[in-house]
Order: structure tokens, then C-alpha cells, then sequence
């Protein structure tokens, strides 16, 4: 006999679980499927965010952050620290039980909202009448059916042509998370969000850092002037980034890896490393959904293809994040979870996607919404641009930190924001006074004209909005 449910999810990360929730909390009987399971066989939903992605990422980044503070920066407070060691199974345990906390999070909140959890891989059977069937197989096996099914199965990482992933010695986002030991050489392909991160952690911890990267420009995506402040930040620390490099053969073997690559100028070079993470996107995972019995359509790069509200090809199917289009973030994913809940509910979900913020959580942290000079450049849009130094503002002095600065675009007659782009300390928690101004369409003026607290690292906001009408206070 099948268990029926309203709405069922299949992936439990923050596209899934969050999906899951918000099903649940507008009366529909929910159920989410996920096959992440952790080193003792059980259960470990949250997907790749919260196992092999944005948590212990994040825990690492603070842990290696420390190490480098207490051995690099504290003698400047006046701070002597002797004997400075590393205990890095400690450090990495401490990363496993963050994520294990996670994982227990989301056990929790799928007991209180009485969301149903099954342990395992979750496929399309067949269409049945008023929904479709689904098999689980795993540490749960059943067949469910449900009239709305929400497919959130997420990413995995790309493996260079000739190289795969052994997480030995080259490692995905997975391995890079999980060395036994910080090597002594540490090659990194691709400058994207995840070599700079990775790149950063082990470099802190000790290891030599080369990253090679294929495009001519350093963060091609970001403002260009933050990308360039961003550059030197990360050359000075000693992050060696190669950019136009072309990689040829990768040889793996007992004494490391063997890189050969020509450079910008064509010319021929190998890097010998002890190990290499392969940081060079990832692809939409749908292996297992058993898409083709139902009809389910891809589109030409893999990802499950949906219209602007989520709706694949087939009637009360969805899918969101990293699985379908648009930026691989776990709160874009967030974002389309609850719109869809929404939707299947009849009301009006949304997601604004030109609002939605980026953080690379490098020190200095680099984050931004909205467009970039380059982009309004090409555009042809009359703007106004207006910078602060953290130079410049009382409270990065104070911390020790003043690296970098708060950038804003705005539009030339209006004001209105168009983007804000911050490289410096707490970016990641600056940008959303920006995301909040962006919603509410603000103009540069309205932030110039509200009460920051001082000394605050978001005085250099308020003065960057102010910047624009070239009226700064403090430079
Ligand atoms: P996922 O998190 O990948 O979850 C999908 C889940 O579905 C997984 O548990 C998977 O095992 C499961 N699944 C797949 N197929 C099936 C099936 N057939 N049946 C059952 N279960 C299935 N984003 C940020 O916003 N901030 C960050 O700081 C950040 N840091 C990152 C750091 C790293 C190293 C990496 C790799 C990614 C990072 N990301 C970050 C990206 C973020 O992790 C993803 O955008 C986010 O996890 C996408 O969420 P999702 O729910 O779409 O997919
Ligand atoms: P990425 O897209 O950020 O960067 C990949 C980089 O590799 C690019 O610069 C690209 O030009 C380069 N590249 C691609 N192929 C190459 C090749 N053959 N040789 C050399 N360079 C090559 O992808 P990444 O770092 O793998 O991360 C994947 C995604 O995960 C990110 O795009 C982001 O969506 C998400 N993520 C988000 C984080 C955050 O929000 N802080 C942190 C980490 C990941």
C-alpha cells in the first residue's frame, strides 16, 4: 500500500528541506526524501550546504582564521602567543560536529512541522492518477505517491576531463573539506568562490597555495575594481593565483600530483603538488530521479528545465535550485523552495533575482548584489559611483582591519541603487543593509540619509552613499 502525501520532496538541502517546511506550515501533508548519509550509516539531511558545502566551509574558514590571527595579527594588539600549534584532527572535528548539529537541526524541524523523512534515493515511477509515484530505496524503502512532487536533488562538483575526483589526492569540494594532513603543496584549478575559500583555508594552515585559472581575469564576475582590491589582498597573503592558463594532462601518482598547463604566454609549464582540488563548477544532479518515466525534460546543460516560477514540463512538478537554472546558492535555493510551497498553495511566491546577494567568505570578505560597472558600462545606463575606504573608518582601525572598501552604483537621474559591491571585513553581513535598500528601491540618498551607529564597520555604507554625491564625511 503507498503512503499519500499533498506534496513530496525529493533532496533535502536547503532547496528540499525549506520546501518541506513551508509545504508543511500551509497544511499540506509532506513528506521529503534524501539519501545524504553520514560515516555511521545514518541519516544526514541538509545536502551539500550543510555536509560538504556552506557549513563546514565555514566552520574551517573561522577555525584556520583564528590560527592565522593568533600567529600573524595578535602580536600587534600587543598579544604574545608562544608555542602556537596545530591540532588539525581537532580543528576537523569540530567542522564534523558543526554539520552534525545541522544535520540534527533539520531532523528536528521535520518532527515539528510533521514532515515525514525517508532515508534514501527517491525516482520517478510512473504518473498515477492526480500525482505521480514515487520509490524510495535506501534505509527506507517505500513507494509514495504525491500530487505535487518538488525536486530538489541539487549539485555535484565538475571533475576535470582526464582527472577524476579519487579525494585522495584530487579532491573535490568533499576531499578539500577532509585532509588528514595540510600538505606541503596545495594545487587549486579554478579561482571561482570554492578555490578562493579552499585556497584560503589551507593556506592559513601552512601549505604552499597555487591556484591556475583559465580566464584572463581575476573574478570575471565581480565589480572589477573590488576584484583588482581583492587581488592584491590575496597576493599579499601569498595565494598564488596563474590566470590564462590552459591545463593539459593531470597525472596522479604516490609522490602527488603532476600538473602540465601553459601559461598566458602559451608557453609550456608543469606544477608539482601534493594535492589538487578540482574547484571548476558544478553540475545539476539528476542521476537516480529516473527522469524518463515520467517524461521529465532536461535542458541542454543537464539542469532539470523550469519556466521563471519553477514549473518543469510535466503538471505539478517542480524543481529548484541548484538542479535548475540561475546562481548555485543555498538561499537562492531557499528562496525558490518557499515561492514553490506558495505557489502550490495559490498564493503569489517570489523570487527577485536581481536581488539576490553573493559572498565569497575569503578574508577580505568579498559580497555584492546587484550590477557591476562593467555591466552597466555595456548597458549603456548613465550611473553614479561613489566608494569609502575601511581606511577611513574608525571601527576597521580599531579591529586591525582595513583592508578594501563599500562601493555604490546608482542610476544617474534617479539615484535609485543598482548595485552595491563591498571587499573588506563583515561584507557578508554588510550587504544585506543593501539587499534591503535594492528591495525597497531605494535611492543612494535614503542610505546617506539614515542613522548608522558609530563606530560600526557600516559607516562606510552610509559614507559610500554618500559618496555618491561626492559628499563623504570622514575622506
Ligand atoms: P543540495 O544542497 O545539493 O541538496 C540536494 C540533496 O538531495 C542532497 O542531500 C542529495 O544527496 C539529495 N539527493 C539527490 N538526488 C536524490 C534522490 N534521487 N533522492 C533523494 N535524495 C537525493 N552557497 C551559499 O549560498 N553560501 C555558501 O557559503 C556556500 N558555500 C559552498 C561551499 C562549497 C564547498 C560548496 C560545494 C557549495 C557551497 N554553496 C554555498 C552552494 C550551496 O551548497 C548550494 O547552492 C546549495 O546546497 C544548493 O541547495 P539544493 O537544495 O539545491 O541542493
Ligand atoms: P565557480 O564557478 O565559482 O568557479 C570555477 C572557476 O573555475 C571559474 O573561475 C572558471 O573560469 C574556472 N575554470 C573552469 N574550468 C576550468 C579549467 N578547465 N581550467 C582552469 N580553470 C577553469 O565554481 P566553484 O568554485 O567550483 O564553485 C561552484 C559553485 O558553488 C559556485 O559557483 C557557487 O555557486 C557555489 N559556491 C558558493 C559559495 C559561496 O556562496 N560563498 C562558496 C562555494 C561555492
Amino acid at each position: 500500500m503507498s503512503k499519500q502525501f499533498d506534496v513530496i520532496v525529493i533532496g533535502g538541502g536547503p532547496g528540499g528541506y525549506i520546501a518541506a517546511i513551508r509545504a508543511a506550515q500551509l497544511g499540506f501533508s509532506t513528506a521529503c526524501i534524501d539519501d545524504w548519509t553520514n560515516a555511521k550509516g545514518g541519516p544526514a539531511p541538509g545536502g551539500t550546504c550543510t555536509n560538504t558545502g556552506c557549513i563546514p566551509s565555514k566552520a574551517l574558514l573561522q577555525s584556520s582564521e583564528y590560527f592565522e590571527h593568533a600567529g600573524k595579527h595578535f602580536a600587534a594588539h600587543g598579544i604574545q602567543v608562544e608555542g602556537l600549534g596545530l591540532d588539525l584532527a581537532k580543528m576537523i572535528a569540530r567542522k564534523d560536529t558543526v554539520v552534525k548539529q545541522n544535520n540534527d537541526g533539520i531532523l528536528f524541524l521535520f518532527k515539528k512541522n510533521k514532515i515525514s523523512f525517508f532515508h534514501g534515493r527517491g525516482s520517478f515511477s510512473k504518473a498515477v492518477d492526480g500525482g505521480y509515484e514515487i520509490q524510495v530505496r535506501g534505509a527506507a524503502e517505500e513507494t509514495l505517491v504525491g500530487r505535487h512532487i518538488i525536486v530538489a536533488t541539487g549539485s555535484s562538483a565538475r571533475a576535470l576531463a582526464g582527472a577524476p575526483f579519487d579525494e585522495e589526492n584530487i579532491l573535490s569540494n568533499d576531499g578539500a573539506l577532509r585532509m588528514g594532513a595540510v600538505p606541503r603543496r596545495l594545487g587549486v584549478i579554478g579561482a571561482g568562490v570554492i578555490g578562493l575559500e579552499m585556497g584560503s583555508v589551507w593556506r592559513r594552515l601552512g601549505a604552499e597555495v597555487t591556484i591556475l585559472e583559465g580566464l584572463p581575469t581575476f573574478l570575471g564576475a565581480v565589480d572589477e575594481q573590488i576584484a583588482k582590491e581583492a587581488h592584491k589582498a590575496f597576493t599579499r597573503q601569498g595565494l598564488k593565483v596563474e590566470l590564462g592558463v590552459t591545463v593539459g594532462s593531470v597525472q596522479s601518482g604516490k609522490k602527488g600530483v603532476k600538473i602540465a598547463y601553459s601559461d598566458a604566454k602559451g608557453e609550456a609549464r608543469t606544477l608539482e603538488v601534493d594535492k589538487l582540488i578540482v574547484s571548476i563548477g558544478r553540475v545539476p544532479r539528476t542521476e537516480g530521479l529516473n527522469a524518463q518515466a515520467v517524461g521529465l525534460q532536461l535542458d541542454e546543460r543537464g539542469a532539470i528545465a523550469v519556466d521563471a516560477e519553477c514549473r518543469t514540463n510535466l503538471p505539478q512538478v517542480w524543481a529548484v535550485g541548484d538542479v535548475v537554472r540561475g546562481p548555485m546558492l543555498a538561499h537562492k535555493a531557499e528562496e525558490e523552495g518557499v515561492a514553490v510551497a506558495e505557489r502550490i498553495a495559490g498564493q503569489h511566491g517570489h523570487v527577485n533575482f536581481n536581488t539576490i546577494p553573493w559572498v565569497i567568505y575569503t578574508s577580505p570578505e568579498i559580497a555584492w548584489v546587484g550590477q557591476t560597472e562593467q555591466q552597466l558600462k555595456a548597458e549603456g545606463r548613465a550611473y553614479k559611483a561613489g566608494t569609502f575606504p575601511f581606511l577611513a573608518n574608525g571601527r576597521a582601525r580599531a579591529l586591525g582591519d582595513t583592508t578594501g572598501m563599500v562601493k555604490f552604483l546608482a542610476d544617474a537621474a534617479s539615484d535609485e541603487i543598482l548595485g552595491v559591491h563591498i571587499v573588506g571585513p563583515q561584507a557578508s553581513e554588510l550587504i544585506s543593509e543593501a539587499v534591503v535598500a535594492m528591495e525597497f528601491r531605494a535611492s543612494s540618498e535614503d542610505i546617506a540619509r539614515i542613522c548608522h551607529a558609530h563606530p560600526s564597520l557600516s559607516e562606510a555604507t552610509k559614507e559610500a552613499a554618500l559618496a555618491v554625491d561626492k559628499r563623504t564625511l570622514n575622506f
